[in-house]
């Protein structure tokens, strides 16, 4: 039997009205705030992502579904959503747009990770970009707009981390000056986090051995290192979640696995979740538009897991879909019977009714069962092309109308 691919997922009919209301949430929460939905393509060039995700991280490296073209061109089913919208941002100069340009999007994205709970190779983002403001009311508004959205969706547990990367001189001045700390304490380090030194150092402060954490205790933080007006963008960012009461801890050692954040970094984890815990998150990226061959143009954004959220949001009843008809047989022998029955779904239909046709030649005894079973409101019974017998389903009543009636009779009983 084929199956599918490992790492992905069907999404079946019963699986739809959850992301549907999570369609319907993001839709309302960042409409209202005066984004626009945008969709790019499931593939772009390689490079953008080299570029733009950066080379050096996990995802370029390791994680992407890269393929020849055919021509000689190398593509990549997207990892991520912010280059790509990026790249639309130049490619349809969107610098044109009264700044700043809001954008949100809800679209799948590819991944050669370890599938787990909560992780998968192909998965769904809903993301939100602001492209063309550094004010800190961008990043304090976006970080409210996700938190509304989890929200929302009552995903439970969650805890908002943030933190300031400053800018890329800063961090690489920071990684020289913990490099030079580490060496320093290398006696008291393990042997795991000796090894990657120089390869990562800011992984020492995820280390859980007594000894490196209390070297890391006293290791020098990027926050305190930030310049002037960094740091008080940072401040102001604060400032602005404490007076809309959204509750965050700084964590200093906040890394994101992307490489072209500057400035804040946020992300939202649950408790509901097990060991992928990270529900969405983002950050500013104030140097990728140039990176990509644009103007320098600030931005910032997030994206949070559909998947993720769904599992940390409760389950709620779904409410079974309407129908307010079933369209079937008494006789069926009779061409002109099944001929009228198609033209009163078909114009059921037309006239605004949620109608079906009975499809697999159903005795008229199945047929009334499965009216029964789909919750029909009516069930007409079409006896030859002129009469039709209309049965109301809660009482049981049944009218001989003619079949040229049998729609108006139905919008009459609904009140319409
Ligand atoms: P990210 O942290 O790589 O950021 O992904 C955002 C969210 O996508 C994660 O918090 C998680 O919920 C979900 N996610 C990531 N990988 C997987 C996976 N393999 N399976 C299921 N869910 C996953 C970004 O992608 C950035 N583009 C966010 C951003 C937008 N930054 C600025 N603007």
């Amino acid at each position: 039997m084929i199956q599918a691919p490992k790492g992905t997922y069907d999404v079946l009919p019963q699986d739809v009205e959850r992301r549907r209301v999570l369609t319907g949430h993001a839709e309302h929460i960042l409409g209202a705030a005066g984004y626009r939905r945008i969709e790019t393509p499931s593939f772009e060039s390689t490079e953008l992502f080299a570029r733009g995700v950066g080379e050096a991280t996990d995802i370029v490296q390791k994680e992407m579904y890269s393929f020849d073209d055919g021509g000689g061109r190398s593509l990549t089913l997207r990892p991520e959503g912010t280059a790509p919208v990026c790249r639309a941002y130049i490619e349809h100069g969107m610098h044109k747009l009264p700044p700043p340009v809001k954008l949100w999007y809800l679209s799948s994205f590819f991944r050669a990770e370890n599938p787990q709970k909560g992780r998968y190779r192909q998965f769904w983002q809903v993301g939100a970009e602001v492209i063309g403001s550094d004010s800190p009311e961008t990043d304090a508004e976006l970080i409210v707009l996700l938190a509304e959205l989890l929200e929302a969706m009552g995903v439970k547990g969650t805890r908002l981390r943030i933190a300031s990367l400053g800018q890329p001189e800063t961090r690489g001045a920071y990684r020289e000056e913990l490099t030079a700390y580490l060496r320093a304490h290398e006696d008291e380090l393990s042997d795991e986090v000796r090894a990657r030194i120089d390869l990562n150092p800011m992984r020492a402060f995820d280390a859980s051995d007594p000894g490196t954490k209390a070297v890391m205790a006293g290791a020098p933080l990027l926050l305190d290192r930030l310049a002037s007006d960094d740091a008080e963008h940072f401040a102001q960012v604060r400032a602005l979640l404490d007076t809309a009461d959204v509750g965050y801890e700084l964590d200093p050692t906040l890394v994101r696995g992307l490489d072209y954040y500057t400035r804040t970094v946020f992300e939202f984890t649950s408790d509901a979740l097990g060991a992928q815990s990270g529900v969405g998150g983002g950050g500013r990226y104030d140097r990728l538009i140039e990176q990509l061959g644009g103007q320098s143009t600030p931005g910032i954004g997030w994206a949070a897991g559909l998947e993720r959220i769904l599992l940390a949001a409760p389950e709620q009843p779904v409410a079974a879909d309407l129908v307010d008809l079933l369209v079937t047989v008494a006789d069926r022998e009779s061409r002109e019977a099944h001929q009228a029955a198609f033209v009163i779904a078909h114009e059921a239909r037309r006239a605004g009714l949620a109608a079906q046709l009975e499809l697999t030649g159903r005795s008229l005894k199945s047929a009334l069962k499965h009216a029964d079973r789909i919750q029909a409101r009516y069930v007409a019974i079409v006896n030859d092309g002129e009469q039709t017998s209309l049965k109301d389903m809660s009482s049981s009543e049944q009218k001989e109308l003619a079949t040229g009636a049998v729609i108006a009779a139905i919008l009459r009983g609904h009140g319409l």
